[in-house]
């Protein structure tokens, strides 16, 4: 079992009928740990897309986040980095509607940075992604369960 960080992004957050059909695709899928609306200021985005400081788009994509409320989901099931990553598709919207027009950035998608939803990329970023936006979630009392049950 693994968890990972799931966060819808403004656009998404303000369209009804999307949220419908992503929570229903996230209940269907896993299991979630803890849920909230979080914004995403640009001190968050500092911390939260660090690796991304000093690219072209990095402005772009943190006055985006800043633009209203984001959700925040913590998901758990086997595999759940991969399988989250895949309902998302790539992150490009173009490249997503003729790979994968059936994928949430896909459908909800509107531009490279409007990509609809973000999901994390390995079991450490998952980890770190967690730690900014549920600081008071108890990764070390997950991660323990984790290991025992696998
Ligand atoms: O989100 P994902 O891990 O699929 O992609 P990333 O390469 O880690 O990029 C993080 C986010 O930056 C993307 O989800 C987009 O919102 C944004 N981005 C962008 O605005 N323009 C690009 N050319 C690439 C990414
Ligand atoms: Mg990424």
């Amino acid at each position: 079992m693994e968890i990972t960080l799931a966060l819808i992004k403004p656009h998404v957050l303000r369209n009804t009928y999307a949220m419908q059909q992503i929570r229903a695709l996230i209940a269907q899928n896993f299991t979630v740990l803890d849920q909230k609306e979080v914004h995403i200021t640009k001190e968050l985005s500092a911390k939260f897309y660090a690796e991304h400081r000093g690219k072209f788009f990095y402005h772009r994509l943190t006055s985006f986040m800043n633009s209203g409320p984001c959700y925040a989901l913590i998901l758990q099931s086997e595999a759940c980095i991969k399988k989250w990553r895949g309902l998302l598709g790539p992150t490009k919207v173009f490249r997503a509607v003729y790979s994968d027009p059936d994928c949430i950035r896909a459908l909800y998608g509107l531009s490279d940075t409007r990509n609809a939803c973000h999901g994390s990329d390995s079991e450490e970023s998952a980890m770190r992604e967690i730690g900014i936006l549920f600081p008071e979630f108890k990764l070390d009392a997950v991660s323990r369960e984790v290991k025992k049950k696998t």
